[in-house]
């Protein structure tokens, strides 16, 4: 592999025992990350792909809508490993396809928002306040999603928790930035992981056909190390002086205009 990119960095993936932060996680151990926990509620899938990847991997149980257990999984990592340099807050969950706002199911909202915006937030200032206590210069990611930028025609509440989360990355940059601390967050596309391919009723090649046909660039479809990459590069110093950033990694999807 050419230059490592994280090297000697103690990282958390929240989300990463599947789809975008498992990639994640194995993209930040490639890059010499000396070690990288992932936190999640899969605890037997979170153990068979920590040990995958090897012992700078680890696998914790937590429930990043409990603020008490976010707390103890960033102490814990801290006391285990020296430090936190990098925290990928990427859990999150779908919602119902074909719900309009006429449909919303309240309880349906309240379990996505407590996952989507208030899991998200909890790992955001757990991890920015050990990085203050331990002057690190850390860089914090969130997973958004092309759904925070932009209206949709269903999945009310999965959108206006996207957007929530470049509310929280725009915030929590103006007002970590004095120390050091950068937050960015990547905003893919429709990815084929098991939570889009739940939430369309698809199976993975037929998801990535149908959504393909929406993309500007054609001959490539969005695969998870696409926005790993993307999200490498946000953890990264080669992203020094970039915060408040939303980083949309949708093959032009967002800059087209959908009448023409
Ligand atoms: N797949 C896509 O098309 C897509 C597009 C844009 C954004 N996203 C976002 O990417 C992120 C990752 O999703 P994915 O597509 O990889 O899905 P995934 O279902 O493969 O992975 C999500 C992981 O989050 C974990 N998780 C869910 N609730 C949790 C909780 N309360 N505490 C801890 N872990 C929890 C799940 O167990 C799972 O392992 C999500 O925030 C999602 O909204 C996905």
């Amino acid at each position: 592999m050419a230059m490592k990119k994280l090297e000697g960095k103690v990282a958390i993936i929240t989300g990463g025992a599947s789809g975008i932060g498992e990639e994640t996680a194995r993209v930040f151990a490639d890059h010499g990350a000396r070690a990288v926990v992932i936190a999640d509620i899969q605890d037997e899938q979170g153990y068979r792909v920590a040990e995958s990847i090897g012992p700078k991997c680890s696998y914790v149980h937590c429930d990043v809508t409990d603020e008490g257990q976010v707390k103890r999984m960033v102490e814990s990592t801290v006391q285990i490993h020296g430090q936190l340099d990098i925290m990928f807050s990427n859990a999150g969950i779908g919602g119902a396809s074909d719900q309009t706002l006429l449909d919303l199911d309240f309880s349906e909202f309240d379990r996505i928002f407590a996952t989507n915006v208030r899991g998200m937030t909890v790992c955001v200032k757990q991890a920015a306040r050990v990085m203050m206590e331990r002057r690190v210069r850390g860089s914090i990611v969130c997973t958004a999603s092309v759904a925070g930028s932009k209206g949709g025609k269903t999945h009310t509440d999965y959108y206006m928790s996207k957007h929530a989360v470049i509310g929280l990355v725009r915030s929590a940059s103006r007002q970590l930035g004095e120390h050091g601390i950068r937050v960015n967050s990547v905003s893919p596309y429709t990815v084929a992981t098991p939570m889009l391919c739940k939430t369309y009723e698809k199976e993975v090649e037929e998801a990535e056909k149908f959504f393909e046909s929406f993309t500007s660039l054609k001959g490539i479809v969005l695969k998870v190390k696409h926005v790993a990459d993307a999200a490498l590069f946000l953890a990264s110093d080669d992203s020094a002086f970039i915060s408040g950033h939303d980083l949309i990694v949708d093959g032009g999807l967002s800059t087209a205009a959908s009448w023409s």
